[in-house]
């Protein structure tokens, strides 16, 4: 007997395209070719160690970080496949500085923006650990002919769709349309990514706190009260919580998603603004996160209220289950 297979990620992208009868199916066309970049990442870190792809560039990016070849190679991916679809105003990358304008020569007229994290967790490609790409997609606001910064600078609670593609021990592509979340994984033998997580919903309380603990003595009073929280002896609460820290924000929000618990980031005195990048890894997360029923916020607020200010904006951020999440709301509102 042939096994049966899950709904293919194209069909559940046509399905949920009819819950809105005025769409005209260039969403549909946007989610599929990013599919596609998403596969060619995938094939290409799936064989990293075999082909010229491990290792830096030796260049610096925008955020002063070490570019790894993937990096690069992910980032021009995605720029290289999404820049002449027509679905797109423009596109913004952790990796690069300014707006990725989409070129004369390519159809015009594109109702969304892309804003993507092309490869997350990048320190740890040379040692064969879960990595992934993050992406985020609004409607276009402005008047202008071409997407400009403003049409980036809107509140994650905007977001059309948010996604993440995590290249572990398979590879998963994680899923929100506003409308819960979904998790596909790819069948690499036929190509397709296939509905095996639908529904996805988060434990409303965790035993897993996430956290570069490397940073404590850095941290403000504050966030440490919280971190501390969750290492305190308490049988009723379950606590203390496991520490799980991979260092890939996408892999170490997957693991908590599925299983409950808490992922932070907090400011510190090196990086007085957290680490993450609110529009490329905070705001698509926390799409995904409150569409399975969690929580994330910055220093109290919810990243999905931050109205951004500038493309590589950094945040705090404390995301996962909702119950863990609040606790450090209540630390971090004291003084
Ligand atoms: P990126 O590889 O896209 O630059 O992101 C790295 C991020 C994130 O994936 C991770 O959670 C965090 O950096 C880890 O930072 P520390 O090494 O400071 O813990
Ligand atoms: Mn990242
Ligand atoms: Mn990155």
């Amino acid at each position: 007997m042939p096994e049966r297979l899950g709904i293919t990620i194209t069909k559940h992208i046509a399905a949920s395209q009819r819950n809105f009868p005025e769409a005209s199916g260039d969403f549909s066309g946007l989610m599929t070719e990013m599919i596609v970049a998403g596969k060619v990442i995938h094939r290409a870190v799936t064989k990293a160690g075999l082909v010229d792809v491990i290792g830096k560039t030796g260049s610096m990016n925008v955020q002063g970080e070490e570019v790894a070849k993937l990096d690069d190679f992910a980032n021009l991916t995605l720029i290289q496949k999404m820049d002449h679809t027509g679905y797109l105003c423009g596109m913004a990358s952790e990796e690069m500085e300014d707006l990725i304008e989409i070129d004369d020569k390519h159809p015009q007229g594109g109702k969304y923006t892309l804003a993507f994290d092309p490869l997350d967790g990048s320190s740890n490609i040379d040692a064969n650990v879960s990595i992934g790409t993050i992406f985020s997609i609004h409607r276009k606001i402005s008047d202008a002919p071409k997407g400009i910064v403003d049409d980036f600078l809107q509140v994650g609670r905007k977001q059309v769709a948010a996604g993440y593609i995590i290249y572990g021990s398979a590879t998963m592509l994680v899923l929100t349309f506003g409308n819960g979340v979904h998790g596909f994984t790819l069948d690499p033998s036929i190509g397709e990514f296939l509905l095996s997580h639908p529904n996805i919903k988060t434990p409303p309380r965790g035993k897993i706190y996430s956290v570069n603990e490397g940073n404590a003595a850095k941290w403000d009073e504050r966030a440490t009260r919280a971190v501390e929280y969750f290492k305190t002896d308490d049988k009723a609460t379950g606590r203390p919580y496991s520490t799980r820290y991979i260092g890939s924000l996408v892999a170490d929000f997957h693991r908590n998603l599925l299983y409950g618990g808490i992922f932070m980031y907090p400011a510190d005195k090196s990086n007085p603004n957290g680490k993450l990048r609110l529009l490329y890894e905070a705001s698509p997360l926390a799409f995904i996160c409150e569409q399975a029923g969690g929580a994330a916020i910055s220093n109290g607020e919810d990243i999905l209220d931050i109205q951004p200010t500038s493309l590589h904006q950094r945040v705090p951020l404390y995301i996962g289950s909702k119950d863990d999440v609040e606790i450090c709301r209540d630390f971090l509102a004291r003084k």
